[in-house]
């Protein structure tokens, strides 16, 4: 299971500190939540801010951008030239999904289609076998520390059989992620539907603990 630490609960005005000390507690994806106040009510940041901390943090760490913008398909290069590696991209922000997920990849990055908890899972199962990952969205984007919505079961299992029928016909094996609400109580449930790659981020950012200390108590929820 990859824990996928969500800067957005972090402190934004000490991020590389707070994003280095996830790293130093063995965590190498960091998820960065890039929201526009157009897709999304709310606006974090964008490639400037991303440059700065790929510069602060070095070439090892999986900058992950969960982009919640509009018009992805038009400025995604911007983000893999910040030094983004992997992008994913809301079904309902772009016009032409196949042709924005193949262009992410033809530019250099890993890709993946988030689909929202009110979105059909039809889309992202459309374009599977160009994908590396799928993120199924447990809240509604655009704010941390929301409530994680059960019903996503249904959709988590249904992938999961989707991509092992993709991956025994010799085709891609993607990642499922999902994001919001995950913490050490419910974190061993989403492995057994299924989930590969967990995004965290009030239950590592927050005022109980260091990140190395509520990681462990999830590494126990997860033996
Ligand atoms: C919400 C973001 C999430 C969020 C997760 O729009 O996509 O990544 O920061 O935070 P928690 O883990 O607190 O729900
Ligand atoms: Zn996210």
């Amino acid at each position: 299971m990859i824990i996928a630490p969500s800067v957005l609960t972090a402190n934004l005005s000490a991020l590389a500190g707070d994003c280095r000390e996830a790293l130093d507690a063995g965590l190498d994806w960091l998820h960065l939540d890039v929201m526009d106040g157009n897709f999304v009510p709310n606006l974090t940041f964008g490639p400037p801010v991303i440059r700065s901390l790929r510069k602060a943090l070095g070439p090892d760490a999986v900058f992950d951008a969960h982009l919640m913008i509009e018009n992805a398909e038009d400025s995604y290069q911007q983000y893999i030239d910040a030094g983004c590696n992997h992008l994913s991209i809301h079904v309902e922000a772009v016009t032409h999904l196949h042709r924005a997920v193949t262009a992410i990849r033809e530019a250099g990055a890993t890709v993946g289609v988030v689909l929202n908890p009110g979105t059909p899972i039809e889309a992202a199962l459309e374009v599977l076998s160009e994908l590396d990952l799928v993120l199924v969205m447990s809240v509604n984007p655009g704010f941390g520390g929301q409530s994680f919505i059960p019903s996503v079961e249904k959709k988590i299992r249904t992938l999961s059989e989707a991509i092992k029928n993709q991956v025994a016909a010799g085709g891609r094996p993607v990642q499922i992620q999902v994001d919001g609400g995950v913490k050490a109580h419910n974190i061993a449930m989403l492995r057994e539907w299924g989930v590969t790659n967990c995004v965290v981020g009030s239950g590592l950012f927050n005022q109980n603990a260091n990140v190395a200390d509520n990681l462990a108590i999830i590494h126990e929820a997860l033996q």
